[in-house]
């Protein structure tokens, strides 16, 4: 009989909810899906291009984002929010892919969260030198949802503190093809990922690209 064509393949080397109730890491749940993805941000990148945001504050963000899906994350001088259409282009963010839902709910689902309906994507594009500072995802109306984590290239350390910025922070390495899960009593924990190091990806080149699938309403 010929192998399922999506199975899980997921190494599991963490126990559930390793990082505190309501949280996943699964090494290599996405690995099956690199070749999909990396055409698929081809495709996405090419209707609405990464770009670097400017935060409420006036700084420019270190990484170059773009969305998929019915809503984008966005951010400028007017605050952090959701939108349905992409300001650079003036046209709706590119539709999500079904194999993207299909593995942010799988992914949600070993979990413990099987109902979970995305209806964004952020696409993050880091470069070496690339961070993102500690902050909790809360620009969402649903925080009975969970955010699913997906990493692709370069592989990069990933910060998971508690629900207090000045809580304690544990690093997670986190490579391609692994998947990052948080939700329920964990959906607030604040997280970062460090400056990116230099390298090269045989897939993705120089850079790591995350998916943060997220119910933004
Ligand atoms: C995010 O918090 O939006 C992204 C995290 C990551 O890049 O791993
Ligand atoms: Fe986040």
């Amino acid at each position: 009989m010929a192998a399922p064509l999506f199975e899980d393949d997921s190494k599991h080397a963490y126990p559930r909810d390793y990082l505190g109730p309501g949280t996943a890491i699964l090494e290599g749940f996405a690995l099956q899906y690199e070749a999909f993805i990396q055409n698929a941000l081809l495709e996405i990148a090419g209707q609405s291009p990464f770009r670097h945001m400017t935060t409420p504050g006036g700084f420019r963000m270190s990484v170059a984002m773009t969305n998929c899906g019915a809503l984008g994350w966005v951010t400028d001088r007017k605050g952090y929010r959701y939108d349905s259409l992409d300001p650079d282009t003036g046209s709706p963010w590119p539709a999500m892919p079904a194999l993207f839902l299909k593995l942010a709910q799988r992914s949600a689902s070993e979990a413990g969260f099987p109902e979970f309906v995305p209806e964004g994507c952020l696409i993050n594009r880091y470069e070496p030198g690339a961070k993102l500072s500690l902050h909790q995802d809360k620009d969402e109306l649903d925080f009975t949802a969970p955010i699913v984590s997906v990493s692709f290239g370069l592989p990069a350390m990933f910060l998971f503190g508690g629900d207090q910025r000045s809580d304690k922070t544990v690093r997670i390495p986190v490579v391609h093809g692994d998947v990052l899960v948080w939700g329920g009593p964990a959906r607030m924990r604040y997280h970062g990922v460090m400056p990116l190091k230099n390298g090269v990806h045989p897939l993705f080149g120089g850079h790591r690209y995350n998916l943060t699938f997220r119910k933004a309403r």
